[in-house]
């Protein structure tokens, strides 16, 4: 139900705001002071205030400006005498809705709150369409290729369930960007997402974090703290690195997931939440549940669907998409209009991307800023993409374009540095026929399957 609040220190006015707002079928509030208004913004959030400008001790001006602070959506109208004509115009420079001057009729104040009203409602539901569109796409999420098109699918089917959530895959594949969008996919996605980073912390400070405090509850707990899972009630708490979890952690965690109720660090009062969790990791927790590093009943309970996100390597038609994304990304923000010559997206395809989507998109950052006459050609690449870096390779390691430079063997080495120049002739001789095969053939004097023969060697085959 809509509430009105009505701040005027001259009771006989206010009730008479209480009265002729009746007909409208809200419900109403009366504070008899500037203090005791403020104190109704915040624990009863009301959806209007109407305040009388002059009152002792805080007068209206300075009413407006708290409320606005507290939630600048909340629209204010101001209560004005006769020949205060100036702070009317004041007000409404402050962030007032409107001002009604006395006396008014009924007729005139109803209007008034009616219009503000309604003015709330539809920069509420322009909000909420504006979030929904977002919610209902993957748009900021890029890639096409069959196992990322799968992950939306199962994340389609998922969010809207209760169900917890595990994300399971290596760093940078873009765990944290499919919790977000399982977040925005549900019905709770108009409550709170809340990320939490269980290995960034201590056991302590996670413990209040999560948890929340009393006052006094250890050194240095100077005053309540509210919980993240508090935080998150209604939302989702997305446990990041959940593998990290300290056993300690993960048996009150497994309360908090069988009762939905916990107690703050040094409290006594039971506080029921109702959160959905879902939590990312990189690590084999069915090797760490073996050793018991890991519990195994609180695995079951946050892994009611797990979600694999390949690397990056295995979803190599993805990597022109997103090179291209993060280039358009950076042009957007720094107003320019850089290009990525073909050539390097070869070179991008063939990398092995132990950093995977993030170690992508620092590289295209990086290769931006160094490009230059508006094209990142090999030249702004990494030495370790490009092949010219040195990296012991260890043994029963495969022989990859990145390590290419540092095989042991002579005669290992002597193959493999004829396939670098053999894969490097054939990129400079397309590059130069513009990838048309049959002109690079005919100019090189070889035919035409030779070429598509060493293409596929190479992986340099588009998709
Ligand atoms: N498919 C994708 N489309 C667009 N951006 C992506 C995609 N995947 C990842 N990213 C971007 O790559 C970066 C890393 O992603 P994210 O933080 O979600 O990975 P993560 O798996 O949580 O990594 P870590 O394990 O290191 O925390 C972010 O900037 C993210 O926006
Ligand atoms: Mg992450």
């Amino acid at each position: 139900m809509t509430k009105v609040l009505i701040i005027d220190d001259e009771i006989e006015m206010a009730q008479n705001c209480l009265r002729l707002l009746k007909p409208l079928g809200v419900k109403t509030m009366l504070a008899t002071s500037a203090k005791q208004g403020l104190e109704l913004v915040q624990t009863e959030k009301p959806d209007i205030v109407l305040t009388d400008l002059m009152m002792p001790e805080m007068n209206g001006l300075q009413v407006l400006a708290a409320v606005k602070e507290w939630d600048a959506e909340v629209p204010v109208i101001m209560i004005t005498g006769f020949g205060t004509v100036n702070s009317a115009v004041e007000a409404i420079k402050g962030g007032a809705y409107d001002f009604i001057t006395k006396p008014f009729s009924g007729e005139q104040l109803r209007v008034t709150v009616e219009r503000a009203l309604n003015q709330r409602k539809l920069k509420e539901e322009n909000a909420r369409l504006k979030r929904q569109l977002e919610a209902l796409s993957f748009s900021e999420i890029v890639g096409r290729s069959s196992a990322l098109l799968k992950t939306f699918e199962l994340v389609k089917k998922v969010a809207p369930m209760d169900t917890n959530v595990l994300i399971v895959g290596d760093s940078g594949t873009g765990k944290e960007l499919i919790a977000r969008s399982i977040h925005q996919h549900s019905r709770r996605s108009q409550q709170p997402f809340v990320p939490v980073d269980c290995a960034a912390l201590s056991e302590e400070l996670l413990e209040s974090e999560l948890f929340g405090h009393e006052r006094g509850a250890f050194t240095g707990a100077a005053g309540t703290k509210l919980g993240l899972l508090e935080v998150a009630d209604g939302g989702t708490l997305f446990l990041d690195e959940m593998g990290e979890l300290s056993t300690k952690l993960q048996v009150k965690l497994l309360r908090v997931l069988q009762e939905k109720t916990f107690r703050h660090v040094g409290g006594t009062k039971q506080i029921e939440v109702d959160v959905r969790f879902v939590s990312a990791t990189n690590r084999d927790l069915i090797a760490a549940i073996k050793d018991k590093t890991f519990r195994e009943e609180i695995y079951y309970r946050l892994n009611g669907l797990a979600i694999m996100l390949p690397p990056l390597r295995t979803r190599t038609g993805d990597i022109p998409l997103l090179a291209k994304h993060f280039l358009e990304q950076f042009n957007a923000r720094n107003g320019q209009t850089i290009k990525l010559s073909r050539e390097v997206l070869h070179f991008l395809e063939s990398y092995a991307w132990p950093g995977n989507v993030r170690e992508l998109k620092n590289v295209i950052e990086r290769a931006a800023i160094l490009a230059e006459e508006g094209t990142i050609g090999c030249q702004d690449l990494p030495p370790e993409i490009t092949g010219d870096s040195a990296e012991p390779v260890k043994e029963g390691q495969s022989f990859t374009w990145a390590n290419a430079g540092s095989v042991q063997r002579f005669s290992e080495a002597k193959e493999r540095w004829i396939e670098i120049f053999e894969r490097r002739y054939l990129i400079e001789l397309l590059r130069r026929h513009h990838w048309n095969i049959s002109k690079a053939a005919g100019a090189a004097g070889i035919n035409r399957k030779t070429i598509q023969r060493l293409l596929a060697k190479y992986h340099l085959g588009r998709e």
